[in-house]
């Protein structure tokens, strides 16, 4: 799709048009490596290729904010060797991503409980987050060691923690104790790999984001995939509850 369809789906005539928070489950790396009698890290690391094209594609659309789930808080019961083969892919792709990410205008974010990576990975983080805080084009928000359940449980105790009486709890008492808290409302999540499942992901963002599942496994996902997806959103007629 050229610059034309980009300026076609943001008039998408009466649709959605262009969404300004996507969010992505990347799954799939394990299948995608298990049919190339790979190892599951050759997976992963073309995710991580998929990864760089699609925040591309994203600054292309002109999407603000991209969320991605690269470690949930699930994913610790995995074998110790794909969490730190994970661990150490995360390291490389800032090594490898950080200047292009901050010469692009990408701010960077990052949700979840990640000190649980340890204090070398952890620093890595708040400098990357540090190096990136006054970009202004496209924010890329990567969730680590996050489940929205986790995240719900310290929003609410931060609540009580603050000392927020019963009567003045409501919905954006909580919104602003989410980890989400400064990021537009999200409109589209995308899961890839034929699954349909949320995985304890985005729950409380996710009550009116226009859900897409694609068959497409994540490695092979890349700018055409996001581009269409967009498409089929700009289609949709959101009513939020309304006619
Ligand atoms: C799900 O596929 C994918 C993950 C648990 C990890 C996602 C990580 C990346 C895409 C690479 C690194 C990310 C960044 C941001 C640098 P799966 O392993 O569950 O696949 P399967 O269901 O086919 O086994």
């Amino acid at each position: 799709m050229n610059a034309a369809s980009v300026s076609t789906l943001q008039a998408s005539d009466g649709g959605a048009g262009v969404p300004r928070h996507v969010a992505i489950i990347m799954d799939g790396n394990g299948r995608w490596a298990k049919a190339r009698h790979l190892p599951r890290i050759a997976g992963h690391r073309r995710g991580a290729e998929a990864v760089r094209a699609t925040i591309r594609a994203a600054g292309e659309l002109g999407i603000e904010v991209l969320t991605l789930y690269a470690f949930s808080s699930e994913n610790w019961r995995r074998p110790e060797e794909e969490v730190s083969d994970l661990k150490g892919l995360l390291r490389h792709y800032l090594l490898a991503e950080l200047d292009e990410l901050a010469n692009n205008g990408v701010r960077l974010k990052i949700i979840g409980d990640y000190r649980r990576f340890g204090p070398d990975l952890a620093a890595m983080l708040d400098n990357a987050v540090a190096r990136t805080a006054d970009n202004a084009s496209t924010t890329l928000v990567i969730a680590l060691n996050y489940g929205a359940q986790d995240e719900i449980v310290r929003a609410v105790r931060a609540l009580a923690q603050d000392g927020v009486a019963p009567a003045d709890i409501d919905i954006p008492a909580i919104a602003a104790r989410l980890d989400t808290a400064d990021l537009p409302p999200l409109d589209l999540l995308i899961r890839t790999s034929g699954e349909r499942r949320l995985s304890n992901f985005l729950l409380w963002q996710a009550a009116y984001a226009e859900l897409l599942f694609v068959d497409t496994l994540w490695p092979d996902f890349g700018r055409d995939d996001l581009f269409a997806a967009v498409a089929d959103y700009g289609r949709r007629d959101r009513r939020f509850g309304g006619l």
